[in-house]
């Protein structure tokens, strides 16, 4: 068990073990400019929010130059900023105004794919003679003249391949046809990448959440997967020995010995020994992105397998540990996929606030934002994405705070769900998750002890965290209705429903309600 010893403090662990992280959707946090999408100098105008909240790390999602067919996961310029967000300049100042306020900025890389309208992927296509041809992954087609796999893409559910008439060979995609896969056995593509992590990495930021790392080491052969298998997204099939050299030498670039950043990669599995497998010894990624978390449902046997299976998966793991993640942008908000009901939010907030490892909140999860409800015939994002993706209210009037005509519809409630509603009010679900990362930030036990799972009941998940003699235990009741835990004794340091704290714990739970302890 990696149960870290008595003596060790928060100091003598990377800073990303105690960070807690606040994903940006730059698209459609805050609207500065008023045309209706957000941008860089909002994030900046919000910088305060960010810090009265309590998060440590802030991670946001491309901002890069790009024709937006994925929202900007399909890069054109990977180191110019898309008009729409703003500037170099904006970004600047904007790592600036976090790192006053002792906030940490990461930035999405996304390595296996660009858009075809980057200039590589222009020159390979326009040029078969050309050096860059090489840089995508090309293929004859198969003997009946049809794609040379039987692999499915993401979001169209069709081949990963797409014709190149003038040529008569196809190109892969994992994901659209406007986002050609690189080729990372290339080792130019590996120089050039490098680079463009050198650029942001000289602009300041403090490490790199990686796009879809997994899928950057592809076999060599592209052969067909058995038919039971073809309809499956190849991403999530995609894990080639090939791709941890590749992940080292990231990690060598960007967190060299005596640099302490943060690289968090995202890797494509519902496996988590295989995510783990990822970290390497250490040299691999620094931790990655919780697919089981992300998509579990408010269910207790769900979530005590999970915490189980995650202390499993990391014993042998020094230099990482879990992570944990309920909501972003690819994935219906967790309120949601939890029914709606506050109660629940406000539980999955204490439980991810509680669990062992770095946990990473999705912007609006602090205000209790449920998805929004998106017209037929008015979608825009090809993945069915749009939903998780509304805009940040951040006053109670429409539209509050952002241009006219926002991008996307707001979320149900938005006025008194909007921040300035909430801000203040002690009861609100802004409060609690302050009180959470304040909880957090103020106990060696939460922040890096070590994590028991207590034997409960089958409506009830228990667990108790301690660090030297700092000790707190943490129970959930995931049913709708009330539950006894009359063997939990402590004073409450947060409870879920923001009541009674300070208080001894009267060894009941409401429905769906949780509680912090200070034994
Ligand atoms: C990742 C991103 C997702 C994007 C995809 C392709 O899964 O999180 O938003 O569409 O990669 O880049």
């Amino acid at each position: 068990m990696a149960a870290p010893s008595s003596s060790e403090t928060a100091a003598d662990l990377p800073w990303w073990k105690t960070a807690v992280v606040y994903q940006v959707y730059p698209r459609s946090f805050a609207d500065a400019d008023g045309d209706g999408v957000g941008d860089l100098p909002g994030v900046l105008s919000k910088v305060d929010h960010l810090a009265d909240l309590g998060i440590d790390c802030v991670w946001m999602s491309p901002f890069y130059a790009s024709p937006m067919h994925d929202n900007g996961y399909d890069v054109s310029d990977h180191c110019a900023v898309d008009p729409v967000f703003g500037t170099l300049d904006d970004f600047d100042a904007l790592v600036a105004a976090l790192h006053e306020r002792g906030i940490r900025l990461i930035v999405d890389f996304v390595p296996n794919h660009v858009s075809s309208e980057h200039p590589w992927f222009v020159e390979a296509v326009s040029d078969p003679e050309s050096d860059k041809r090489d840089w995508f992954i090309w293929a004859d087609p198969a003997p009946d003249g049809g794609p040379p796999t039987n692999w499915t893409a993401s979001f169209t559910k069709a081949s990963t391949w797409e014709l190149d008439e003038r040529s008569g060979q196809y190109y892969l995609h994992l994901f659209l046809p406007e986002q050609p896969d690189v080729n990372w056995a290339n080792p130019e593509v590996e120089a050039a990448q490098h680079d463009v992590l050198r650029f942001w990495l000289d602009r300041g930021v403090d490490g790199f959440r990686i796009d879809v790392i997994n899928a950057i080491g592809k076999d060599p052969e592209p052969r067909d997967v058995p038919e039971r298998m073809a309809g499956i997204d190849h991403v999530v099939l995609t894990h080639h020995e090939t791709a941890m050299p590749l992940i080292r030498r990231i990690r060598e670039v960007v967190d060299p010995p005596g640099v302490d950043r943060l690289v968090v990669g995202e890797v494509v599995t519902g496996d988590i020994e295989q995510q783990a497998s990822y970290c390497g010894d250490g040299d691999g990624v620094s931790c990655t992105v919780n697919f089981v978390s992300v998509g579990a449902s408010w269910d207790r046997d769900q979530w005590h397998l999970l915490l189980d299976g995650m202390e499993d998966a990391y014993a042998d793991h020094d230099a990482t540990w879990p992570s944990y993640v309920l909501s972003n942008h690819d994935n219906p908000r967790h309120r949601t996929r939890y029914g709606g009901s506050e109660a629940r939010a406000r539980s999955a907030a204490l439980l991810l606030l509680t669990v062992r490892g770095t946990p990473s909140l999705y912007q609006g999860e602090e205000l209790g934002l449920e998805d929004a409800v998106i017209p037929a015939g008015t979608e825009v994002d090809p993945g069915g994405r749009d939903g998780c993706r509304a805009p940040i209210p951040w006053t109670v009037e429409a539209p509050h705070g952002w241009g006219p005509e926002p991008w996307l519809p707001f979320p149900p409630e938005a006025g008194p769900r909007s921040v300035a509603a909430q801000r203040g009010d002690s009861s609100s679900v802004l409060a609690l998750y302050q009180a959470l990362l304040a909880a957090r930030k103020a106990s060696p036990a939460l922040q890096h002890g070590s994590l028991e799972l207590l034997a409960r009941t089958d409506l009830v998940l228990a667990y108790r965290r301690v660090a030297g003699d700092d000790e707190r235990v943490i129970a959930v009741n995931f049913a709708d209705e009330p539950a006894d835990v009359t063997d939990l004794t402590g004073t409450v340091v947060v409870g879920s429903n923001g009541l009674g704290a300070g208080h001894a714990f009267g060894g009941r739970l409401g429905p769906d309600e949780a509680v912090l302890l200070q034994p």
